[in-house]
């Protein structure tokens, strides 16, 4: 789930190095125009011999650059030109060689001089590695990965699988959505570095019998929007999900539930893993009741008018079984209220008989399975409204009033 305007106003610069990963450059070149960044491409001769700079040049609107020597830049310092003009530079595919240029500080071609010349405190580096399994696995290459890390540079990827050359490992390059995933996170605010998250979502579901149950109307997307907030927030996020189809986000570890009693028992799973969580929000729409019996066969008509009756019986309250943890193992607890009329008012007897320090408000029926949605945050202070927006801009805004409340780490 991106929005148009993830990267708005960005300038980035797209470096490519050579190697047949260039193919995908052209894809991730538009993702990033779509995102609404403006791409100045910035091309190694090896590159060159992949992917030409008239395609790069269509998919971006600007001319491209190859050679420190251009006489186009004022002064003909295009080295400093771009990098003074970028928001950050991003490299892919950064090949095995160019990392070990980096890594020496080596600048014999535009794309690594500008590299080095870019002020570094504004301008973020990121590197999208891309090579043959036994390159990236080289100690040589090894050694110049971590080098150019701790010179202020982020690895992104590489990943795992299938290889251009036949041969299977990691070294592939990631794929042009992961990369702009990854991009859009590099420029969100770390308010949760080193905090872990807990986050359920979507819907549970309650069997009857093999073949039929009881669900509600959540898509799970408010959810896994916060799960993707906090991870481009810099937290480890753990993501409990009821059945929905959603991809996971990013860096997230899921859990797939299905009943009410799994994604408790997900829950405290998760707590009780030796680290302390620091976060837990509590999305999920889950069942208040599901049937008594589940019948271990599909309950059959059987053609006299009878229907059947069902006994209920009242499901594990997740979140106030959270919140009643003793202090010292208790998240920051905020709780999901969706109603359908007196959202604020509920929400505010919902906060106090949960016992949870912050319960999100909003109407329910407004909201599940719409991409965008109007929230209230109603907490011991008062109530915080934030405006109809997309799930995603209203996550990273959640995200940010929760770091605003935790305790200092
Ligand atoms: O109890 P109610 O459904 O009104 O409260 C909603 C909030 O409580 C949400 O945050 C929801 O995820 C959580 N909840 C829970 N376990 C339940 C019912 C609701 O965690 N059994």
């Amino acid at each position: 789930m991106s929005s148009p305007a993830d990267l708005a106003g960005r300038r980035l610069v797209l470096g490519l190095s050579g190697g047949i990963a260039c193919y995908k450059a052209a894809e991730f070149a538009r993702a990033l125009v779509k995102a609404g960044a403006t791409v100045q491409v910035v091309m190694t001769d090896a590159a060159r011999e992949f992917i030409t700079p008239v395609t790069m040049q269509a998919l971006t609107g600007q001319p491209v650059w190859t050679s420190q020597w251009d006489t186009r830049a004022p002064a003909a310092m295009s080295h400093i030109d771009l990098s003074r003009q970028a928001d950050a530079i991003v490299v892919a595919p950064a090949s095995a060689d160019f990392l070990a240029q980096l890594a020496q500080g080596r600048a014999g071609e535009l794309l690594s001089l500008l590299c080095l010349a870019r002020p570094r405190e504004r301008c973020a580096l990121l590197l999208a590695p891309a090579m043959n399994r036994e390159m990236w696995s080289h100690p040589a290459t090894q050694r110049n990965a971590a080098q150019v890390v701790a010179d202020g540079a982020l690895l992104l990827g590489p990943g795992h699988g299938a290889q251009a050359c036949g041969e299977t490992g990691d070294g592939r390059m990631l794929e042009p959505e992961e990369l702009l995933a990854d991009i859009v996170a590099a420029f969100q605010p770390k308010v949760l570095a080193g905090r872990r998250v807990l986050v359920t979502a979507g819907p549970t579901f309650e069997a009857l019998d093999p073949v039929r149950g009881l669900t509600n109307r959540s898509s799970g997307k408010m959810g896994f929007a916060i799960a993707r907030a906090a991870a481009e927030a810099g937290a480890q996020v753990q993501l409990v999900a009821g059945p929905v189809h959603l991809a996971t986000p990013r860096g997230v570890a899921r859990t797939d539930v299905m009943s009410a009693r799994q994604m408790h028992e997900a829950v405290q799973a998760a707590l009780a893993e030796g680290v302390r969580t620091d976060v837990f929000v509590a999305t999920a729409a889950v069942a208040d009741w599901r049937p008594a019996e589940v019948a271990t066969q599909k309950i059959k008509k059987d053609g006299s008018g009878r229907v059947p009756a069902f006994e209920m019986t009242e499901n594990p309250d997740i979140l106030a079984a959270v919140a009643r943890h003793d202090a010292a193992r208790r998240p920051y607890c905020v709780g999901f209220a969706a109603e359908s009329h007196d959202v604020v008012a509920h929400a505010r007897a919902k906060r106090l008989r949960k016992g949870v320090p912050l319960i999100v408000a909003n109407d329910g029926p407004a909201t599940f399975g719409q991409d965008d949605n109007a929230l209230v945050l109603v907490d011991e202070a008062g109530e915080t409204p934030l405006p109809r927006a997309d799930k995603l801009s209203l996550a990273r805004t959640l995200v940010a009033e929760i770091a605003r409340r935790l305790a200092p780490a």
